[in-house]
């Protein structure tokens, strides 16, 4: 019988696609299958963050219930992996003995070596290295069970914002090579996937050496990704505004393929606060970003991260972020209260708003973008969008359930057999976290049939 492997993720899209090539990596290794029922498990790991300090203090609660699962059945195995295990490293296992296993995002893919000690020498193993790009030459090929896939084009984050952890806990940015990656997303599309996210802290910041010794940067390589038979949608997440070349800017002219909707974190709208951030921009600079892609993409949505509550953030500087976010007309946003991280410059700053404070102008800013957001929703009914059919829908399941470009679910009448295929759905109703609709037009033909595609043909 196999064993069953338990995986809990923390925090941002890195960490879930982490975790899934943990999955893979053990079930080729070991053959450990993922389960959902920890109880069920032989083996469980915590991929962590630490980006705030909430998703940080969970760690340890979680692992005292492992334990506790431990304790009736001694073989159970626990790791802890992520951000927070790479910032801690060792003394998690002070903290928390029964734990088996220590590893960091760098050095996930040594995970059956890992295991093999503890099973068969009965050692508890800790490594946080950042043996840098050798992650992803010991990863097998990712596989997939749906129409979307995640691949990861770098690691890392050079750009040391004053509030954040993550250069420390995942290391520099490091660019996966030009080939691997095509090979990797050649790979998806032979399996069925029609829809790739290029996943990165800063994908913008790409700079991928060729086997011919060139270097690609982030604008070509979303060129040749397009250009792969079979992946008819390309999504990034996440971009910093700094690296936002005219490259950039131009391939929304240039690549149908990307979507009409941009994540483009901003942080805050002052630049007094920006400047105390480190981001390397103004309100104004950003803003004239947005205008230049929505010239090349007209039409295309906006998301974005905030920090509110950042050290000093006066009552201006906050109006100055909500005068922002009425310029640009959010569709989405992920907003946070501003949470001191050890070990980063801001951690030095007098964390001075309080705390009612901070809380009441992070409701404002959040329901700011949700009426934003819900007149987005609105003005599209009565549009015709491209929805990439992923499965059945969750509520009924006699209807089947996609995505539009700006990433609203759709549900709608319509067979199992358009499931990975593009279909056209006239808009019919907005609700609150839906849209529903009604397919119009012809059915698609079957999904395109991958070319023999060669990344170095491509060079040649
Ligand atoms: N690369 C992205 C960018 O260009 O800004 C950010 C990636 S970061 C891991 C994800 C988000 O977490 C940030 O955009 C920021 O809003 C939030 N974040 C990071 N550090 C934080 C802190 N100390 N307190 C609150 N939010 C934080
Ligand atoms: Fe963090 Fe700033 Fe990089 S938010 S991930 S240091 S761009």
């Amino acid at each position: 019988m196999s064993r069953k492997l338990y995986i809990h993720t923390f925090g941002c899209q890195m960490n879930e696609y982490d975790s899934s090539r943990m999955a893979d990596l053990l079930n080729e290794s070991h053959g450990y299958r993922r389960t959902d029922d920890v109880e069920d498990a032989d083996m469980v790991l915590l991929n962590t963050c630490s980006v705030r300090e909430k998703a940080q203090e969970k760690v340890f609660s979680t692992l005292g219930r492992w334990r506790r699962i431990k304790q009736r059945r001694g073989n159970l195995v626990i790791g802890v992996g992520g951000c927070v295990a790479s910032q801690e490293g060792r003394m998690i296992m002070e903290r928390a003995p029964y734990v088996d296993m220590v590893f960091g995002p760098q050095t996930l893919h040594r995970l059956p070596q890992m295991l093999d000690e503890v099973l068969e020498e009965h050692r508890a193993c800790v490594d946080v290295s950042f043996p840098e790009i050798e992650k992803f030459d010991n990863l097998p090929p990712p596989r997939v069970d749906g129409v979307k896939a995640f691949v990861s084009i770098m690691e890392g984050c050079s750009k040391y914002c004053s509030f954040c952890v993550v250069p420390y806990t995942r290391g520099t940015e490091f660019s996966r090579p030009f080939d691997d990656v095509i090979e990797e997303v050649v790979g998806l599309a032979e399996q069925g996937v029609r829809e790739i996210n290029l996943l990165g802290q800063n994908v913008n910041g790409y700079r991928g050496p060729t086997h011919d010794g060139r270097v690609v940067d982030f604008a070509e390589l979303l060129h040749y990704v397009a250009a792969v038979d079979g992946i008819d949608r390309l999504r990034y997440t996440t971009s910093h505004p700094i690296d936002f070349t005219d490259a950039l800017v131009d391939a929304y002219a240039a690549i149908p393929e990307l979507v009409s909707h941009l994540h483009l974190p901003v942080q805050s709208g002052s630049d007094r606060i920006l400047a105390l951030m480190k981001r390397g921009y103004t309100a104004e600079e950003y803003v004239h970003w947005i205008e230049r892609v929505r010239a090349h993409r007209p039409g295309i949505s906006f998301s974005s991260d905030f920090i509110v509550g950042f050290p000093g953030e006066s009552d201006e500087d906050f109006e100055a972020t909500m005068n922002l976010i009425e310029r640009v007309g959010y569709d989405h946003s992920f907003s946070f209260l501003y949470s001191p991280r050890p070990g980063t410059p801001a951690e030095q700053l007098p964390d001075d708003v309080g705390v009612e404070t901070k809380k009441a102008r992070l409701a404002r800013l959040q329901s700011t973008i949700l009426d934003s957001a819900n007149r987005i929703s609105a003005s599209m009914v009565g549009n015709v969008e491209k929805v990439l059919v992923e499965g059945p829908s969750r509520k009924d399941p006699a209807q089947q359930s996609g995505r539009t470009e700006n990433n609203r679910v759709v549900n709608f009448d319509g067979d199992a057999g358009l499931v990975g295929q593009f279909v056209d759905i006239l808009i019919t109703e907005a609700l609150p976290n839906s849209l529903r609709g009604r397919l119009v037009g012809d059915i698609p033909a079957t999904p395109r049939q991958i070319a023999n595609f060669s990344p170095t043909l491509k060079f040649a």
